[in-house]
């Protein structure tokens, strides 16, 4: 309960829906617990025709009949509208609050930071808004809604059954707690299986998720065969746990009605011997089982109930974790606006904690404003890491990146991330048109038109976009066109440059291109790297050539530092990479 108490502000936020919902199933309570008054009254009155049979014309039965009938008809209706009313106002609540939970949740997420999702997986994140917040949502709305219907029920009916004899009252309410601890066993073993099921559930759906994306693969390599075996073995995994659960859930409802037919039976016999004793009346007794049936689904609920609260609060439990994850990158309290200056890596060091690698170790250098450095080096050895760590994506552990002068760590985040256009080395695309995609990078967000082309332009990827059918309109991912790796290359390239960034970064994005395909970007970003502070990160030496410093990493340290000039007599990486790629060039 200490984790669903998070949700108490969400509670107390709803505090009208849920005092309403509570006075209406106070109401129709009333109603109900009226009705067996009435059939009491029926029955009885049929005794007391049947006894002076002779003194009753048929006008006063039927009176009789059509008034009882009509109340009972009368009752039974507003019971029912306000039960409608309770579940408008209670359910809705419980939706109400999912809604707003869920946002949170994903503002929370939007907000963590690189690190947290290195330490967690998608499948997971996607549960505990999905699935965890529906299970919440179990006890904010049914759970809630059962408890106090049970209660108000329980005192309503009880004191009804009392007033008619404590000490049946007594006999038959013996069984039902007995009946209330059963279902929570059976309850709780169904929900266990259930959720075996799920697991099993899930990881028959990314099974086939994995086949299908990688259907390519999966094809070239001839092995369908292979994986129908294994969805076969996935899939009678699956139907096991489900024929557990089918024949669990099976047992729920006997356990039930025979404990009500036990009560039932206890009332008819101890009932029965009163009657004879003159103690109680035969309308009386089938008052006291019509209550007994109105009490037992409630009092079975309580078993139901508990297991939801204990399946939410181990769900609320696993939200929590997340809601209370404080983001490791963040704004300080003084921290100012972005200013363009040039880009100082003072002795950094930077290890990823998850897997405590290395990536970068006393990397120290210089990028004078407007000026461009490239990076080179081997696979592995720290470029994309330097490039995150001048966005912020991630923290230097010791050292200081600065720019203008002023630490980054100083410098707002957003203001920072605005001004810097990053083409990440993976590019990602949403499953949105073109234009949009390209768009997305824009300060506004609001698509431009004359912006979106003159970037693609300069992308040197508008001519391929205008030969598709919907131009800019066109939707890419996976229900739209696929885009080749260059084309999507130049497209995060656009989107980087739309916003016109102080500084930018390229991270290996010219390596799908051919080599003339290069030349036009570069020769079209020449004049947008006019002025501006440019990092590009590559393979291929012909890309970086003419940056006015070059960097060679080599295991997270600089191995080498300097111009094309002076690095191509140096005879190390550099110059042997060049000549290589100068021979292989030659060749093609
Ligand atoms: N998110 C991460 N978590 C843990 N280790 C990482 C992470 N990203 C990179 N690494 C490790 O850090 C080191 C540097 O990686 P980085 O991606 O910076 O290399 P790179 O020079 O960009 O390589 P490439 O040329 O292949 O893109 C590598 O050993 C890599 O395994
Ligand atoms: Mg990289």
């Amino acid at each position: 309960m200490k984790e669903l108490s998070y949700l108490n502000k969400y509670l107390v936020k709803y505090k009208g829906r849920l005092l309403l919902g509570t006075l209406f199933i106070i109401v129709s309570n009333i109603f109900k617990v009226l009705m067996p008054e009435i059939l009491k009254d029926a029955t009885n009155s049929v005794k007391i025709v049947l006894d002076n049979i002779t003194s009753y014309t048929s006008e006063d039965i039927t009176s009789i009949a059509i008034k009882l009938g009509f109340l009972f008809m009368l009752f039974a209706l507003l019971n029912g509208i306000f039960l409608f009313l309770t579940r408008q106002t209670i359910i809705i609540m419980s939706r109400l609050i999912e809604y707003d939970l869920k946002n949170e949740i994903y503002d929370k997420y939007q907000r963590l930071s690189m690190s947290f999702y290195k330490r967690n997986n998608t499948g997971d994140l996607m549960n505990r808004i999905s699935e965890d917040v529906g299970k919440v949502r179990m006890y904010l709305g049914p759970a809630i809604m059962y408890t106090i219907n049970v209660a108000v029920l329980i005192v309503m009916v009880v004191s009804f059954m009392i007033k008619i004899s404590p000490l049946l009252t007594l006999y038959v309410l013996i069984p039902l707690p007995l009946m209330s601890i059963l279902v929570y066993k059976v309850s709780s073993l169904i929900n266990k299986k259930s959720e075996v099921t799920q697991v099993q559930q899930s990881k028959l759906s990314t099974f086939v998720q994995e086949t299908f994306s990688g259907i390519r693969v999966l094809k070239a390599y001839n092995r369908e065969a292979f994986f129908k075996n294994e969805f076969d073995k996935e899939s009678r995994n699956y139907k096991m746990a489900s024929l557990s659960l089918a024949k669990t859930n099976a047992l729920f409802i006997p356990v039930i009605v025979s404990l009500i037919g036990l009560c039932t039976v206890i009332t008819v016999y101890f009932g029965g011997l009163k009657s004879i004793n003159g103690e109680l009346s035969i309308g009386e007794i089938l008052q006291f089982i019509f209550y007994i049936n109105m009490l037992t689904w409630p009092i079975a609920s309580i078993g139901w109930v508990t297991s939801l609260i204990q399946r939410a609060a181990a769900s609320q439990k696993r939200v929590n974790e997340f809601l209370q994850e404080n983001p490791e990158i963040t704004d300080k309290k003084n921290s100012v606006a972005f200013e363009s200056g040039n880009i100082i890596f003072n002795n950094v060091y930077f290890t990823y904690s998850n897997t405590n690698t290395e990536a970068l170790k006393n990397v120290s250098f210089e990028i004078e404003k407007g000026k461009t450095l490239a990076i080179t080096g081997k696979t592995g050895s720290g470029k994309s890491t330097l490039a995150n760590l001048i966005c912020r994506l991630f923290d230097v552990n010791t050292g200081e990146v600065s720019i203008n002068g002023m630490n980054v760590k100083s410098i707002q985040k957003k203001s920072l991330r605005t001004n810097i256009g990053y083409v990440p080395q993976e590019v990602f695309l949403f499953s949105d048109t073109i234009a949009n995609n390209i768009a997305f990078g824009n300060k506004s967000s609001e698509p431009n038109n004359q912006e979106v082309e003159s970037s693609a332009k300069k992308a040197a990827v508008y001519d391929n976009i205008i030969e598709f059918e919907n131009g800019f309109d066109t939707v890419i991912g996976e229900r739209g066109i696929t885009l080749s790796g260059g084309q999507k290359q130049r497209i995060s390239i656009a989107r980087a440059i739309i916003n016109n960034p102080e500084i930018l970064i390229f991270d290996d994005c010219l390596s799908a291109v051919d080599t003339k395909t290069e030349e036009a970007i570069l020769s079209n970003l020449k004049e947008i790297m006019n002025n501006k502070t440019s990092i590009i990160i590559s393979h291929r030496i012909s890309s970086i050539k003419h940056a006015d410093y070059i960097i060679v990493l080599d295991k997270g340290l600089i191995s080498e530092k300097g111009t094309h000039a002076e690095l191509i007599n140096n005879k190390e990486y550099y110059s042997t990479t060049f000549e290589k790629q100068l021979l292989e060039e030659k060749m093609n």
